[in-house]
């Protein structure tokens, strides 16, 4: 492997967010968003972490990207804090969040790095949840294309690459259905959370996740795409799913999977309506679009992104439907880690992680056929280590190494038999705040010693500076 045999001009980076590695939380002016009250809240985040200083990328942003420029990559996907930029989500400007992303891309610039910016990583500004009840209510729509086209105006004379959100599917199903992200909403019938309608609520917030998205998009191509000479698209989470056995109930299981996981959003982006599976299974559950919004939700992206790890095994469980209707209910669908006794493939630390490299290859795959061959980065990929694994160890980090050689070689595979992958970006360059996991897990080719801050390349970030040296 090396960076010779992906297609001319393939662009390899590193990816993070803001809340995951910046810091400054509470600082410069930055306003609260939901995961600030989120994490507060007893037994949310293992041993009580918080993003307050997270790995301080605010402050140690030059170091960042001097080694990426280090360990040859091309690109930084970061992600803009929108209450950085606007603390109540609208109106005033907090210029000195404006100020930081510009010393952020400029920096970049400067090295050789090409800026990927994201406009939502599951921070929404606190005030608009407080105000209408966030991404429940339609009128984020507007606001998030405001904020969008601030970011545009402002930022993009040298950001040529945007994404608007980060994997919908996970604010939708995890905030809205588990309760398990913020903000936590669940029926309390599954769930321990004390507010929330699992069976309507993520459908109503992917649908304003979708709408938002196309504004921003529609912002994007009448006012500046023509000028700045960028692109825009989404970054969608994707799991393949593997039929069990080959039996028809299992197909069936996998296939509703699929459209659950993936089709509830790149369906309507392609073909401007949801797929069929959700239309029959969901009912009137499912908003529909306006023959207005199919137009300017139909063809919204240059470019998507798929942030894909690991792959299962789907069953069909034989059982009628649950009382209770619920987003994970409504696929009724049984996961498997193991076939006849073997293992997917060997577990990372998080517990839904397994290296399923031949999972990626099948997806890419699956997308090229099913929705028109669109133009794909790849990303996020990864895996994780324990936090608390010994320094010594965690810099050997040869089972990372093993991952990323797995994934990749299957990523030029599915180039070379068709699928239109331009990129490509490992999930993380730096150990950061896991979300529920906070520091007990991490995802680096950097690692981070969480006390003092420091920085120390793992095997596997030597493995890529190998990887990605240029030949002359
Ligand atoms: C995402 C992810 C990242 C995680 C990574 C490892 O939504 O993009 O949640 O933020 O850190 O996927 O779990």
């Amino acid at each position: 492997l090396s960076r010779e045999v992906f297609p001319k001009g393939f662009v390899f980076g590193v990816a993070t967010s803001a809340y995951q590695v910046e810091g400054m939380a509470h600082k410069d002016g930055r306003g609260p968003s939901i995961w600030d009250v989120f994490i507060k809240k007893p037994g949310i985040v293992a041993n009580n972490g918080t993003g307050d200083v997270s790995v301080d990328q605010y402050h140690r942003y030059k170091e960042d990207i001097d080694l990426m420029a280090k360990l040859n990559f091309d690109a930084y996907r970061f992600s803009i804090s929108w209450s950085r930029i606007f603390p109540n989500g609208t109106g005033k400007v907090n210029w000195k969040g404006v100020a930081y992303y510009n010393r952020l891309i400029d920096y970049m610039l400067e090295k050789g790095i090409t800026p990927y910016a994201n406009l939502y990583h599951y921070d929404l500004p606190l005030a608009l949840e407080l105000k209408y009840n966030g991404l429940l209510s339609r009128n984020v729509v507007k606001d998030f294309a405001d904020y969008a086209d601030f970011c545009f105006k402002t930022f993009g004379d040298r950001v040529k690459n945007w994404m608007t959100f980060n994997e919908p599917r996970v604010v939708a199903a995890l905030g809205y259905d588990n309760g398990f992200f913020a903000p936590g909403r669940c029926s309390k019938e599954y769930g321990n959370c004390t507010a929330g309608n699992s069976g309507t609520e993520p459908y109503i917030v992917a649908h304003n996740l979708i709408l938002s998205h196309a504004s921003a998009v529609q912002r994007y191509r009448e006012k500046y795409q023509e000028k700045q000479k960028g692109r825009i698209g989404i970054l969608l989470d994707f799991v393949w799913y593997e039929p069990l056995t080959r039996s028809k109930a299992d197909n069936y299981a996998a296939q509703r999977a699929r459209d659950f996981h993936i089709g509830w959003f790149i369906h309507p982006i392609v073909y401007g309506e949801y797929p069929r599976t959700l239309q029959n299974i969901v009912g009137n559950r499912l908003p529909k679009f306006t023959k207005e919004e199919v137009k300017i939700v139909k063809g919204s992206i240059d470019f998507v992104g798929i942030n894909q790890y690991t792959t299962y095994y789907m069953y069909d469980p034989h059982q009628s439907k649950p009382k209770v209707p619920g987003y994970q209910m409504d696929w009724n669908a049984g996961f498997a880690y193991a076939k006849n006794g073997v293992p997917i493939g060997p577990r990372a630390y998080s517990y839904w992680l397994y290296n399923v490299p031949w999972g990626l290859y099948k997806s890419l795959i699956y997308i090229k056929e099913h929705y028109g061959n669109p133009t794909v980065i790849l990303s996020e990929n990864g895996m994780d280590d324990p936090g608390n694994v010994t320094f010594a160890k965690g810099l050997h980090d040869t089972t990372r190494i093993n991952y990323y050689k797995g994934y990749l070689t299957q990523l030029k595979k599915a180039i070379d038999d068709g699928a239109n992958v331009v990129g490509y970006h490992a999930w993380s360059l730096l150990d950061n705040f896991e979300w529920r996991l906070g520091y007990t897990s991490r995802f680096g080719i950097v690692y981070v010693d969480f006390k003092t801050l420091k920085r120390t390349p793992k095997m596997s970030a030597y493995w890529f500076k190998q990887l990605l040296t240029k030949k002359k």
